[in-house]
């Protein structure tokens, strides 16, 4: 495993890190030496996983109670948190869904989406890349979804989000290639997630979805391994094969189509 406290910083904060992905990114930098700044709603559970990541890896950790969905706030709570430590890494992992028809969702529940999934992300990147850019030592991994390469019919504000995620990450990836900076973002099929295997649609569709599917932990081995190798990569050889094939041989319409196919019944 690489130092990644050697080569990036003393600590890193992972935006979503009770469970899932977050958790595993966690393991992640712990591993590799850092410190953990564990952001999310769940105040108690994340001291739980934090202690844990103490007594297995003698790294120090910070919780910090944020809800994403009020940027305002969680900003500040971040920001006041990690201000004066050496900071050297951050993934923005949270999300935000709503299934159903994009006009059935109300306009509140939209804007909170675009708070958890577009607004507070970039706050955060932007204020982590500042940081890491003038030290020129630092490294980002945000998390994007298939949906965000196809868009996401009855889920569309999601898959919307994840697209300004994935384009958003890719380039700034690229502009700081020649530097100590390294960004990549990493797009996500199926992932065995506390919160993706209570919405997986049911029925036979779901079965197949979930045979598909990746561990937190496989995921973050990947992502891992390729930060500062590759600017934007999709986890596991059937997912990159997956979106190879829809787009090779056929029409977008009939990617969007597939991808709606999902959770066009959960309207
Ligand atoms: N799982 C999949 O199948 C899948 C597929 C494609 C892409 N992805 C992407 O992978 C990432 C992780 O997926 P996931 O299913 O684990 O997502 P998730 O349910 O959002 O969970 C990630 C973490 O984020 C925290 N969180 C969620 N909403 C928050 C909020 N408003 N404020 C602060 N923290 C919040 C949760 O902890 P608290 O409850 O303690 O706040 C949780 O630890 C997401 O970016 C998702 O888009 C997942």
């Amino acid at each position: 495993m690489t130092n990644l406290r050697e080569k990036y910083g003393e600590w890193g904060v992972v935006l979503g890190a009770t469970e899932g992905v977050g958790e595993a990114f966690c393991k992640k930098l712990a591993e590799g030496g850092m410190n953990l700044v564990m952001v999310g709603r769940r105040e108690e559970l994340l001291k739980e996983k934090g202690e844990k990541f103490h007594e297995e890896y003698g790294v120090d950790y910070k919780v910090v109670r944020a809800d994403l969905s009020c940027p305002d706030e969680a900003c500040e709570a971040v920001f006041s948190a990690t201000e004066g430590l050496d900071m050297g890494f951050m993934s923005y992992v949270a999300c935000l869904h709503h299934f159903g028809k994009f006009q059935h969702t109300s306009l509140e529940d939209h804007e909170k989406m675009v708070n958890v999934n577009v607004i507070s992300f970039l706050r955060m990147f932007h204020h982590f890349m500042t940081i890491f850019a003038e030290q020129d030592r630092g490294a980002v991994i945000n998390v994007s979804s298939m949906t965000g390469i196809s868009s996401s019919p009855w889920n569309a504000e999601y898959g919307a989000g994840k697209a300004y995620i994935l384009k958003l990450t890719e380039a700034v990836a690229c502009e700081c290639e020649k530097t100590g900076v390294d960004v990549e973002v990493c797009t996500l099929g199926t992932t065995l997630t506390p919160t993706a295997i209570k919405n997986f649609p049911k029925g036979p569709v779901g079965e197949k979805v979930v045979k598909l599917a990746l561990t937190p932990d496989e995921v973050a081995d990947e992502a891992f391994e390729k930060l500062g190798k590759e600017f934007s990569i999709i986890t596991g050889e059937r997912n990159k094969k997956s979106v190879h094939d829809w787009k090779a041989n056929h029409t977008e319409d009939e990617y969007i189509r597939y991808m709606g196919s999902f959770y066009a019944d959960q309207d």
